[in-house]
């Protein structure tokens, strides 16, 4: 079959990955592969933008590990993608400083992501670190690195995507059509809330479930989990349109929801049951990942081998579209 063309996209390596990643963005990245062209990469370079005061960086490349063998489970395919670590194929740097000079300073300061981090991160516009303003710069090259023409992405980086898009165009103008114009393609699972009930499922604010975890420490997680604050008693009607836990069995048990929610709202199905089943929901989902998880854990060396045979794949491209940008560009790096 032809392929539609070619995704790119990238995680930064935040270690093991949760049920909102699995949902959000790696059963996205599992089906395009039958469409397109795709090429997936642990961004551990974007990690270095937003170091910490206590700049550990020591934990980077476990984190890749464990992140790449959550994507090889859920089913990211080596033999059909090219799987790498993005400071594997160093042109992506070369690529990031040549663009920073057709990036106007402004359209980075404007990015609303931009704001937000430094705002988490306690920093001032005078503060923040030059790496910092141009990640969405070092984005773009990931993405334009590999001429991709699709990116698959959460809501959030949208304004990343139309920036590169920008940059492109600029790019192009000046130099001659050279890379295409990245188009974003949202995933189709909206956003999944944490444990709290409230807020984005994140490892950093530690309400997430892993999906690795085994099935007691699932059923633990659930447990914890926030329901309809309203519901104070066994005998209380629920609202499921307000609790996270009947949003993860629309995701889990998407047969049940009905009969789940007429038993909340009727209080004829409590919260214990409830969380209970939603365990075993999710432990039968992931029963398959787990097996092959664990297998991966075990044969470290054969992770090693997909990211270094996915990371010479890569650089093949990547170190053709340097030698065009070099030309564009009137310089004469050197060709390898
Ligand atoms: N910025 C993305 C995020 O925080 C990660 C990322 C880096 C990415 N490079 C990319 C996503 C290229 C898509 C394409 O989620």
């Amino acid at each position: 079959m032809a392929m539609k063309g070619r995704v790119f996209s990238g995680m930064r390596p935040s270690g093991k990955l949760h049920i909102g990643n699995w949902l959000g963005a790696l059963q996205n990245w599992v089906a395009l592969q039958n469409t397109y062209e795709c090429i997936y990469a642990a961004v551990d370079i974007h990690a270095l933008t937003t170091l910490g005061s206590q700049n550990d960086t020591s934990e980077i490349q476990d984190n890749v590990r464990e992140m790449v063998i959550d994507w090889l489970a859920a089913g990211v395919d080596p033999n059909r993608s090219i799987i790498f670590v993005q400071s594997h194929v160093p042109e992506v740097l070369t690529l990031h400083t040549l663009l920073s000079m057709v990036t106007p300073l402004g359209w980075l300061m404007r990015v609303p992501t931009f704001k937000d981090r430094v705002r988490q991160m306690d920093e001032t516009e005078e503060t923040v670190s030059y790496g910092l303003v141009g990640y969405p710069v070092l984005q773009t090259a990931d993405i334009v690195l590999y001429k991709a023409d699709t990116v698959p992405v959460g809501e959030d980086q949208i304004p990343h995507i139309e920036l590169a898009r920008e940059i492109v165009r600029r790019f192009n103008n000046l130099f001659g059509q050279t890379f295409p114009e990245p188009q974003h393609k949202l995933t189709p699972t909206p956003l999944v809330l944490g444990l709290d009930g409230h807020q984005k499922m994140s490892k950093s604010l530690d309400n997430q479930v892993e999906l690795g975890a085994t099935p007691t420490e699932t059923q633990a997680r659930i447990k914890i989990a926030f329901t309809d604050p309203q519901r104070l008693r066994r005998t209380d009607p629920g609202r499921p349109e307000v609790c996270n836990i009947f949003t993860l069995h629309k995701f889990f048990n998407p047969k049940q929801t009905k009969l789940i929610a007429s038993e909340c709202t009727s209080a004829i199905r409590g919260c214990v049951d409830c969380k209970m089943e939603l365990s075993d929901s999710i432990n039968s989902a992931l029963g398959e990942f787990r097996e092959k998880r664990a297998e991966y854990e075990g044969r470290p060396e054969i992770v090693r081998e997909i990211l270094m045979d996915g990371g010479e794949r890569a650089s093949k491209i990547a170190r053709e579209t340097i030698a065009e940008v070099s030309d564009r560009m009137g310089l004469q790096l050197p060709r390898k």
